[in-house]
């Protein structure tokens, strides 16, 4: 079965062919970066406007690269939440039109669901079950997937997602959009411990995360510095050091507590060199995908939704996205 996947739901157009027998044929993204820089953030409106210039002719390049016709197509996938909704009534308008003409299914994929299956993806795959660290821009999540659908909610963010406070600390510092990995590049100019920031909620059990103080912390110390380039360098570094060691813990807490021994980490912050660099520190077999495939992408949505048709989804041709979706409202799948 080769299903198309297409991904709009916040600032990258993302399209990719997954076959269920050959694997990934081919996958290709557009970024939004350049168009939002200005305003130091993404400006929904804008979003939506370039998904709608991007869809047509990304999706006819990724049909073309996977050698194909559109008429070989057996389904096609598209993020039906969470995000932006004007971004995903782009990719959804699209998908069931194009479903709707070729008289093929189409199947609504929830996000973070394909963040979560993404290392899926490569040769050295997880098996289930596992446990899931999902760290993007809009969600902080520690979830145990028994099987593909079933989605136990172990921890979560109570304020920032990981990414967001990345982001919004970056901007605290005078770091240009998209701030997260502009952070994470200063850090890796900073010295070690010259700060030491705190891990909040690590000394409260459970495996709730909060990122909100730190961004504070970060400023306040920024302040009381000398404001030297080195400064904001070994600041960068503190902060980034207190966000990782906050998301191992958590993460060795809950393999600990559901008695797991597979980590799966996934979504944009998964892109993180001081996280991925510290992986070997849990005693667990840690499965990250490629950078490419952390951060948004068409292929994991193509993925999950190849694994909802394959295994019968059927949809009525609606276009209902979804700005709020919780993952843990999913189907659970029979395979
Ligand atoms: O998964 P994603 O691409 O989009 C969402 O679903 O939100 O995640 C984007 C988030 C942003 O907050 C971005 O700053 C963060 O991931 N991010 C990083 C890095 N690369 C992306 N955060 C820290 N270090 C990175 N290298
Ligand atoms: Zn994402």
């Amino acid at each position: 079965m080769r299903v198309l996947g297409i991904e709009t739901s916040c600032d990258e157009t993302g399209v990719a062919v997954y076959d269920t027998e050959q694997g990934l044929l081919t996958h290709q993204l557009f970024s939004q970066v350049n168009l939002h820089a200005d305003y130091g953030g993404v400006v929904p409106e804008l979003a939506s406007r370039d998904h709608i210039r991007r869809i047509v002719p990304l999706t006819r390049q990724v049909v073309a690269e996977a050698g194909l016709a559109l008429a070989d197509l057996d389904g096609v996938a598209y993020t039906a939440g969470p995000g932006l909704m004007g971004a995903l009534m782009v990719g959804a308008s699209m998908a069931r039109s194009l479903a709707w003409g070729l008289n093929i299914p189409a199947v609504g994929v929830h996000h973070m669901e394909g963040h979560l299956l993404a290392p899926m993806l490569e040769d050295a795959a997880p098996s289930l079950p596992f446990v899931a660290l999902l760290v993007s821009g809009g969600h902080t999540m520690l979830v145990d997937v028994p099987r593909v659908g079933e989605y136990h909610l172990l921890g979560e963010s109570l304020d920032d997602a990981a990414g967001e406070a990345f982001d919004k600390t970056a901007k605290l510092l005078g770091l240009d959009y998209p701030g997260g990995p502009l952070l994470a590049k200063l850090a890796e100019q900073g010295e070690a411990d010259v700060y030491q920031f705190p891990r909040p909620m690590l000394d409260r059990p459970g495996c709730d995360f909060s990122f909100s103080g730190l961004k504070t912390y970060t400023l306040t110390t920024w302040q009381k510095s000398a404001q030297t380039p080195q400064d904001k360098a070994n600041i960068a570094r503190a902060f980034e050091e207190a966000v990782v060691d906050t998301l191992l813990q958590k993460s060795r807490r809950a393999l600990k507590q559901t008695g797991r021994n597979t980590l799966v980490i996934a979504g944009g912050v998964g892109a993180n060199k001081c996280l991925r660099a510290r992986l070997q520190e849990l005693a667990a077999q840690v499965y990250c995908p490629r950078l490419a495939f952390c951060t948004d992408n068409g292929a994991m949505i193509a993925y999950a939704g190849a694994l909802r048709l394959q295994a019968g989804a059927s949809e009525p041709p609606i276009i209902t996205p979804r700005a709020r979706w919780p993952l843990m409202e999913l189907d659970a799948l029979a395979i």
